[in-house]
């Protein structure tokens, strides 16, 4: 469906996407993962067209669309794009959105065109908003038409550029519903995205992008459980653990509480953990000299075990006070290393414990 072959693209002679190579099956799902300024924008903006690369080549069933023979909008017709800011037209209602290019690249007639609008406004729960101006909708709710208008054109494949990145945690969560409903409906889609359970759970196969490169490609349960290089486990490692740095004279716990919130809120964890989390590290705190130390905070969570785990490394004399029992305490390499769980207890036994 997908082919790409060496691609590569500068800006300003500086390589930001080097040899890329990607097949991508009919049907498939890919998700590109990687940190920030990896390529992974331009290489899908690459696929639709909206960057021109250097060197290589892009085929599309077999066609090769960089050529400049091939029509662009032939080409777009194929490929639906979902962008992190949304990008509807801020002046046209729900329903136009939805219906303006059916109407004039796909020739559809009105009727057929706002029928077909409202079946996939429905599918996206937002039949009752077809009138309303994109400014009267939510940040989720506007993803949600601009899925809905991306799919009017019939799209072949769909590319999603972090489509939940500048929404808040529930209203992802309402886009990431849609998107997952149609990972089923067999269309192909790549998808950047930094919500790696998301990507592990949709996703045939994982892309890691490292430096304009691609590093590594495997299922999910090789990436995100068996990376092969360092530079995939490293990533892997960040994104999927918290760490904190506390530097004695300048620790901020208000800054420590809103990250472990972001932490719980990634995995979908119960808030009240982070009072309990937060308890556990200042108790330890409290018992050391504050202003002398330094202290690495990582928190992991063990889904298959309903753990979170709370370590605390820091470097220098052993610890010679004593410990309450629920701290392991270890030394290794010069290092104090202590170590706590927290179980996380089902929402239904909590309440009927209560
Ligand atoms: N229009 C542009 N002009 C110049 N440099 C650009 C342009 N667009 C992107 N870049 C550079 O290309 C590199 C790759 O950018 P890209 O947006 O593809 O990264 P990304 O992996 O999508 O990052 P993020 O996760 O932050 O979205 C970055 O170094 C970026 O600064
Ligand atoms: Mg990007």
């Amino acid at each position: 469906m997908i082919k790409i072959d060496n691609l590569c693209k500068t800006y300003n002679g500086i390589t930001v996407l080097e040899n890329i190579n990607l097949h991508v099956a009919k049907g498939e799902i890919i998700s590109i993962i990687g940190a920030s300024g990896a390529g992974k924008s331009t290489l899908i903006r690459c696929i639709n067209l909206l960057e021109k690369p250097e060197q290589g080549e892009i085929y599309i069933n077999n066609t090769a669309i960089l050529d400049s023979k091939v029509s662009v909008s032939d080409i777009r017709k194929k490929i639906g794009m979902v962008f992190q800011k949304f990008n509807l037209f801020e002046h046209l209602c729900v329903i136009d959105n939805l219906t303006i290019a059916p109407i004039k690249l796909l020739k559809q007639n009105k009727k057929e065109a706002e029928e077909k609008a409202r079946h996939l406004l429905k599918q996206v729960g937002l039949l009752n908003k077809e009138n309303c101006f994109p400014r009267q909708l939510s940040g989720g709710q506007k993803q949600r038409v601009a899925i809905a208008r991306c799919l009017a054109m019939n799209p072949e494949i769909i590319l999603f550029d972090e489509p939940t990145s500048a929404l808040d945690p529930i209203k992802a969560y309402e886009v990431l519903a849609v998107i997952r409903k149609l990972a089923k409906s067999g269309i192909t889609m790549v998808v950047v995205t930094h919500e790696m359970n998301f990507a592990k759970e949709i996703s045939d196969r994982i892309v890691y992008m490292h430096n304009g490169r691609i590093c590594e490609i495997g299922s999910p349960e090789q990436i995100f459980n068996n990376p092969i290089k360092r530079e995939t486990r490293e990533f892997i490692y960040k994104e999927c653990n918290f760490n904190y740095q506390i530097n004695g004279s300048d620790f901020d716990v208000y800054s420590l509480n809103s990250e472990i919130l972001d932490f719980l809120e990634r995995y979908s964890l119960p808030n009240d953990l982070m009072d309990m989390i937060s308890g556990r590290i200042q108790y330890v705190l409290n018992l050391l000299n504050k202003l002398s130390y330094t202290m690495e905070i990582t928190l992991s969570y063990f889904k298959d075990k309903r753990l979170v785990k709370l370590e605390m490394t820091s470097k220098g004399e052993k610890f010679l006070f004593q410990m309450p029992e629920d701290y392991e305490y270890k030394r290794k390499d010069n290092k104090n290393i202590l170590e706590t769980y927290f179980e996380i207890r089902d929402r239904r036994k909590k309440s009927e414990e209560l």
